[in-house]
């Protein structure tokens, strides 16, 4: 599907860490901005409707033979400018200027002087305390340019009014540069002329109106958990198309207390989606007894889902038509990683997601999120009417309860995770944490032992707490619960989950530890 025709402001990456922030930026002043690999062609370029072009940071020096490349056409679109530390030798380099090594590679904090009024730093000190990261710099301005700025060593920031060219060689994207959002604001409004039309009910009508347009008279399915992400993906396409878009939604088996029927409830009652529950747990169980290795219950669960998913569609298809698209909540940092091979950003993936079903299914992709981040993806679903708690959900993993169960996992385990899970996020929730926390959950351990109940020995299961902070799930620490709060849980799990008996709390941080036991 095509994306979103707002006025945009198009970021082309040249492998700087920070490339993201720079959209993020922009978006934050309400600016549609998006990420295109440095190697986009000039047509793609043009139909995101650009009012600028910012050519990003990035490792590589102008002189090497694998440079980043980029169209110099793009220089050529009679748009704006803005090039950042690499963007500013590319600019030079490419414009006929020269760029040379740095005699001392240049990495942390900064001192500017601006020693000419500029639209660029207008509203600005005269002084800056910049974040500069970089080893080439400018050394002969191509010709129009002249120097607005400079650090006590190297020219910090270049214009040619004239033809709308302007760089900088620190970083104003990063938080370490002070007035450095104002910069952005100074290109973005000041030169590009751009208008702060990118709201979320904005967002909402132009994306519902493309998905109608895409997609015509025609049908679509999705797959939905009931998290954030999906479920604003498939309001999105209800939007547009109504009943046309059928939401399956799968019981695993592996899902939290009441949570196939409360999920069931919301997205029906609260979002008006075209729901098919298929409740599919003896399958997933049967299939998982005597499993106990991480990998393969993983893989046995995202298997098993793609079956019953692919045979529920055909079911659709049988009763009411063909079907030829796939919805899926595919978010701007997913797409970001995938793209990345066309560009040079270096970037880690981890699992997620599911998989493997495009391919199976040959269905073409309606992916209405794939521009925003997760931050913008809860601002969208609020003005959906989307209920907070759905919004405020913590992540919760694919495979469900079935890694958080070590060992195998039964019927019986199930419902007694469940119970215990139900208890921590009860607690957690009435002391008002729950949307502090990245992740809290408990964790069902195959160690029996001896404790005492009444007059009672009993020998059961033991319980572990887990909770976290985080920022991405790729790093984590674990929450100091308030001494009451484990002691409400550990209690009331021990009182009402017949079956456990023990409970300890995981002091573990990632790295070295994961955030799920499995
Ligand atoms: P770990 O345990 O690797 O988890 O520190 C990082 C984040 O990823 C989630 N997670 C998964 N999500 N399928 C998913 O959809 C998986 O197999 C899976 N394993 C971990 C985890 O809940 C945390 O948010």
């Amino acid at each position: 599907m095509e994306h979103t025709a707002l006025p945009s402001i198009v970021v082309l990456d040249f492998g700087s860490q920070y490339t993201q922030l720079i959209a993020r930026r922009i978006r934050e002043q309400n600016v549609f901005s998006v990420v295109l690999p440095c190697t986009a062609k000039v047509q793609e370029i043009r139909s995101y409707n650009p009012v600028g072009i910012i050519l990003s940071g990035g490792p590589g020096s102008v002189y090497d033979v694998d440079a980043p490349p980029a169209d110099p056409e793009v220089l050529k679109l009679g748009l704006p400018v803005l090039g950042i530390c690499y963007g500013l030798q590319f600019m030079t380099h490419t414009l006929g200027g020269t760029v040379h090594a740095a005699s001392k590679r240049e990495y942390g904090h900064a001192e500017v002087s601006v020693l000419k009024s500029s639209a660029l730093f207008s509203g600005l000190p005269a002084t800056l305390s910049v974040w500069m990261s970089h080893g080439d710099e400018a050394d002969k301005l191509a010709p129009g340019f002249r120097l607005v700025a400079r650090t006590s060593t190297a020219v910090a920031a270049i214009e040619n009014i004239a033809a709308g060219y302007y760089a900088v060689q620190f970083h104003p994207e990063v938080h370490h540069t002070k007035f450095g959002t104002d910069l952005l604001k100074n290109f973005v409004f000041g030169i590009c002329g751009a208008q702060p039309s990118w709201t979320p009910q904005k967002f909402i009508d132009s994306t519902v109106k493309q998905i109608r347009e895409t997609v015509g008279d025609g049908r679509a399915i999705c797959a939905i958990s009931g998290g954030v992400d999906s479920s604003v993906a498939a309001t999105l396409v209800n939007r547009a198309i109504g009943d046309r878009l059928t939401c399956i939604f799968v019981n695993n088996g592996v899902l939290r207390k009441d949570e196939y029927a409360k999920v069931q409830h919301n997205l029906r009652t609260k979002l008006n989606l075209n729901i098919d529950a298929v409740d599919a747990t003896d399958c997933f169980l049967s299939k998982l007894a005597g499993v106990t290795d991480p990998e393969r219950k993983r893989k046995i669960i995202g298997n098993e889902f793609i079956e019953v998913f692919d045979k529920e569609s055909h079911r659709i298809e049988r009763e009411y038509g063909e079907v030829q698209w796939l919805v899926q909540g595919t978010l701007y940092p997913d797409v970001i990683e995938s793209v990345s091979v066309r560009g040079p950003s270096v970037t880690i993936k981890s699992h997620h997601n599911v998989g493997g079903l495009p391919a199976k299914m040959k269905l073409k992709l309606i992916e209405p999120l794939r521009d925003l981040f997760k931050d913008e993806v809860r601002r969208i679903g609020r003005d959906l009417g989307m209920p907070e708690d759905m919004l405020q959900r913590q992540p919760f993993p694919g495979p469900g309860l079935a890694v958080r169960i070590l060992g195998e996992v039964t019927p019986e385990r199930v419902a007694l995770l469940q119970e215990a899970d139900d208890i921590v996020v009860t607690e957690i929730k009435r002391a008002g944490l729950y949307e502090q926390i990245w992740q809290s959950f408990a964790v069902l351990l195959p160690v029996m032992s001896v404790g005492v109940m009444g007059d009672q020995r009993t020998y059961a299961y033991t319980c572990a707490i887990r909770a976290v902070t985080s920022e991405d799930g790729m790093t984590a620490d674990w929450v100091p619960l308030p001494y009451e709060v484990l002691k409400t849980i550990s209690s009331r799990i021990v009182n009402e989950v017949s079956g456990i008996n023990r409970v300890v709390y995981d002091i573990t941080s990632k790295p070295p530890g994961t955030i799920e036991w499995e």
